[in-house]
C-alpha cells in the first residue's frame, strides 16, 4: 500500500497510521515526527524547524522535500508506505508526483479524514504524548489508566507544544489555506477516498480496511 493520509490537525492520522502499519506492514512516514525528533536531538534541521512547528506554521518546503525523497528510497519503503502529514501544499504534492513518476510508481490512495473544527480543537488540546515511546492518548477520549503515565511503556506523558488552544486554532487556519486545496488536487487524479473520522477510532479503521481489503 502506497498511501497518503490527509486531513486537518487532530483528525486521527497518527492514530490510524499505527494500526495501518501493523495491518499492511508498511512504514509510517510522519514529517511532523521527523521534525520533533530533530528538534529533540538539536540537529541543524531541528533548529530551523522549531520556530515554525511551535507556532503552527508550515516548515518551508526547501528544508525537507529532499529529506522525504531520501526516506522513500530506503529499503523498508520498497513495498509501500504511509505518508502522514506530507504532502501539505500543492507544491509538495507536485514534487511527490514527480518523484513517483521517476520511480515508475503511483499512489494507491489518498485517505482523507473528515472531522469538524470543534471536535478537532477538543482532540488537540486534550492530546498527551509519551516522552519515551511517542505513543499518544487523550485525557477524555482514550485516558491513560494512571494520570500522566503512558499505558504502553510507563513513561511520562506530556502535551505537545503546538497543542495549546491558540496554536491549534492557528494550525487549523493554516490547514484551510495551504493543505485543504489538496482535496481538489487529489480528487482530480482519482486517488481521493473520503472517510468519516468523527466516530470511534475502531470504526474509522474498519472502514479503511473495508475499502482496501485484507
Ligand atoms: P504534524 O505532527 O503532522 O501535525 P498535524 O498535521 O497538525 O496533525 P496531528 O499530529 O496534530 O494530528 P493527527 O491527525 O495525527 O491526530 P492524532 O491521531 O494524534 O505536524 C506538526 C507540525 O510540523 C506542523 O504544524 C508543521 O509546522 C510541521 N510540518 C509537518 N509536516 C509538514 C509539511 N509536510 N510541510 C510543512 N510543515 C510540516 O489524534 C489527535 C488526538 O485525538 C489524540 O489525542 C487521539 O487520541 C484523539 N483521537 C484520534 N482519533 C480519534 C477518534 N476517532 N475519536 C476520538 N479521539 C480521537
Ligand atoms: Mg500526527
Amino acid at each position: 500500500m502506497r498511501a497518503v493520509l490527509l486531513g486537518p490537525p487532530g483528525a486521527g492520522k497518527g492514530t490510524q497510521a499505527v494500526r495501518l502499519v501493523e495491518k499492511y506492514n508498511v512504514p509510517q512516514i510522519s514529517t511532523g515526527d521527523i521534525f520533533r525528533a530533530n528538534i529533540k536531538e538539536g540537529t541543524e534541521l531541528g533548529k530551523k524547524a522549531q520556530e515554525y512547528t511551535n507556532s503552527g506554521q508550515l516548515v518551508p518546503d526547501e528544508l525537507f522535500v529532499d529529506l522525504v525523497k531520501d526516506r522513500l528510497m530506503q529499503e523498508d519503503c520498497k513495498d509501500g508506505y504511509l505518508l502522514d502529514g506530507f504532502p501539505r501544499t500543492i507544491f509538495q504534492a507536485e514534487q511527490l508526483d514527480k518523484f513517483l513518476e521517476a520511480q515508475g510508481q503511483k499512489l494507491d490512495a489518498v485517505i482523507n479524514f473528515e472531522v469538524g473544527n470543534e471536535v478537532l480543537i477538543e482532540r488537540l488540546t486534550g492530546r498527551r504524548v509519551c516522552k519515551s515511546c511517542g505513543a499518544s492518548c487523550h485525557v477524555k477520549f482514550s485516558p491513560p489508566k494512571v494520570e500522566g503515565v503512558c499505558d504502553r511503556c510507563g513513561g511520562e506523558l506530556e502535551q505537545r507544544k503546538d497543542d495549546s488552544r491558540e496554536t491549534a486554532e492557528n494550525r487549523l487556519a493554516v490547514y484551510e489555506e495551504s493543505t485543504a486545496p489538496l482535496i481538489g488536487y487529489y480528487s482530480e487524479t482519482g486517488a481521493l477516498k473520503n472517510f468519516n473520522a468523527d466516530q470511534d477510532p475502531n470504526l474509522v479503521f474498519a472502514e479503511i480496511c473495508a475499502e482496501f481489503g485484507a
